[in-house]
């Protein structure tokens, strides 16, 4: 009997230490933590955390940096670059009016609004303003 149940034990053991050995590794553990999190969070009034949501219109850095960079930075597919007076030079002698519509619009490989979908013509215009900034 006592044989027995010694025999019981260390099988248990013998068990539950391997499954420990080869339990979840801590990436695992925390990728289930993730997927086990509940949906929303519920926060007390006044200790919601600070978002980076903007509440007014980005300016035209941000637009600039976001969005237009992938593209004007570099002078992708002969976007102008910013900054750059021989690039923007005669783009500027349309007249503002011109640039925005075009910008908003999109113009041959310029897609309408730069890919920033959300955003206002005000914001657009601030992100050309940002691009032709001192020229
Ligand atoms: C996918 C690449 C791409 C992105 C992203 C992009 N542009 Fe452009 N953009 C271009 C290209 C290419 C041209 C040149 C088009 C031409 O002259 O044929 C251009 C031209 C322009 C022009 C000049 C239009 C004119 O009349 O000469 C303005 C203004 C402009 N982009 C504004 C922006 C703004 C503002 C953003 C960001 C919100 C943006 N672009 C994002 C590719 C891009």
């Amino acid at each position: 009997m006592i044989r027995q149940t010694l025999m019981i034990l260390t099988a248990t053991l013998t068990f539950s230490s391997f499954a420990f050995a080869s339990g979840i590794s801590d990436s695992e553990r925390a990728a289930i933590t993730d997927r086990i999190q509940p949906v929303g969070d519920v926060y007390l009034v006044g200790s919601e955390p600070a978002t980076a949501e903007a509440s007014g219109p980005r300016d035209g850095a941000t637009v600039y940096g976001t969005f237009c960079v992938a593209c004007h930075g570099t002078g992708v597919s002969g976007a102008p670059k910013k900054g750059d007076v021989g690039d923007w030079g005669a783009r500027i002698a349309q007249g503002e009016d011109t640039l925005i519509k075009h910008a908003i619009e999109g113009f041959n490989a310029m897609p309408p609004k730069g890919t920033c979908m959300d955003c206002s013509d005000d914001e657009i215009k601030a992100a050309i303003e940002h691009m032709i900034a001192g020229l």
